[in-house]
């Protein structure tokens, strides 16, 4: 199967082995990137619809746990544990939505190395749609180093590839398949800039809906093209921190009010005190699970997932923000964003013993594909 209208050229396969993979993945070179820079994933079938379709960043979160706050240099810092897990909002996203039963498509520039490729592996294993992410040859994949300390971590992303997804790289006709759009780290994704409102146009035009999760401005200006998307939003999911420094104001209620183009819907993540509804003029709370975090890396691009799971169900935004604060919550209990969602007992358990099966009238999400490998934990 191929994507789309989008022909392996004969002859021209590329085949690369995972380190202690069984799997070999195949690799063909397609149009309309068959020039010397860019590849094509393929290799798996691609659905015919989709729940949920993702343009935007992979990467791989490095965590360093136990290292101290002031870092001094020219010293040799000893961590207390280390992780490699899947990062980037939209790929953190993609995974977890689709571990939770969503069909999922996920539209990606990676570098073509071991880093894209451990990514890949790791959704396609949640059972994400990856024929459409391209490797790039030129650039390397991003990476995000994290240090956590307690509940504030030191976050240092190299952007690479993360920066060069653009509209060039997107195929409508693939991405609107989907009955939902969902669009993460605005601010990461600067090649994506140009053309974005006019993309969402075309996407909600096509009957798709759409939803954003800025997540942080490095720059912390909040600029364009934050109003332009905000006007093809029907579902705005930032967090308290970021609705706050985007709108210059200290209080959440003022800084929603503030907003200039406001979306129908807006739910704002708070962290250990859970989340926030907007709804025209209804404003309420959503209590959060009491639990203890090993980290809360993740926490939000996981609330996002349940959130839409529940979306996507016609299931009112309160119920929706429950949802979300079930699932921000089982991503606290593992390392990183994904972790949790990983282990098939933790989080069945997790999730039944809350009762996120019962407030979304579905059944238990089904086993992921054969797990390749486990995770990179020393
Ligand atoms: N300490 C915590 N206790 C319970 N739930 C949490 C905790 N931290 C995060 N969550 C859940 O995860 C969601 C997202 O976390 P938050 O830190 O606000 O987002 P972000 O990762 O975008 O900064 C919260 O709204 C909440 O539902
Ligand atoms: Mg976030």
């Amino acid at each position: 199967m191929y994507c789309n209208d989008v022909m392996p050229r004969s002859g021209r396969s590329l085949r690369f082995r995972i380190k202690n993979r069984s799997r070999i993945f195949r690799l063909l070179v397609c149009k309309p990137y068959e020039h010397a820079t860019c590849r094509r994933y393929d290799g798996f079938n691609i659905m015919k619809t989709y729940d949920i379709a993702i343009a935007g960043e992979i990467n791989l979160d490095l965590i360093l746990y136990g290292l101290p706050t002031e870092m001094e240099t020219e010293r040799e810092l000893l961590a207390g544990g280390f992780q490699v897990t899947l990062g980037g909002s939209s790929a953190i996203v993609a995974h977890n939505a689709a571990i939770l039963g969503a069909q999922v498509a996920l539209t990606s520039l990676v570098g073509d190395d071991d880093f894209g490729r451990i990514a890949l592996d790791r959704l396609h294993t949640a059972g994400v749609d990856v024929s459409t992410i391209i490797f790039d040859k030129t650039i390397g994949s991003g990476v995000t180093v994290l240090l956590p300390h307690g509940e504030r971590r030191h976050i240092l992303t190299y952007p690479g590839t993360i920066s060069e997804l653009t509209i060039k790289h997107l195929d409508f006709n693939f991405l609107s398949r989907a009955r939902h759009f969902h669009l993460s780290s605005l601010y990461l994704q600067r090649g994506l800039h140009a053309g974005l409102p006019g993309f969402l146009r075309r996407l909600k035009e096509a009957g798709t809906t759409i939803s954003l999760d800025t997540n942080d401005d490095p720059a912390d200006h909040w600029g364009s093209p934050l109003p332009e998307v905000l006007s093809y939003v029907d579902v705005f999911l930032p967090n308290e921190d970021e609705m706050c420094r985007m709108t210059g104001r200290d209080n959440l209620d003022e800084a929603v009010q503030t907003l200039h183009v406001r979306p129908a819907a807006i739910v704002v993540k708070r962290g250990r005190r859970g989340a926030r509804v907007y709804e025209g003029a209804s404003v309420t709370d959503v209590a959060p699970l009491n639990v203890v975090p090993v980290d809360t890396i993740g926490a939000g691009d996981s609330f996002d997932a349940g959130f839409l799971r529940a979306w996507l169900l016609s299931k009112d935004l309160v119920t929706c923000a429950r949802a979300g604060n079930i699932t921000g919550a089982l991503s606290t209990q593992a390392s990183g964003g994904t972790e949790a969602f990983r282990n098939q007992n933790l989080r069945e358990a997790f999730l039944r013993k809350h009762q996120f099966y019962d407030l979304l009238g579905t059944r238990e999400t089904l086993p992921t594909r054969q797990t390749v490998g486990s995770s990179e934990s020393h």
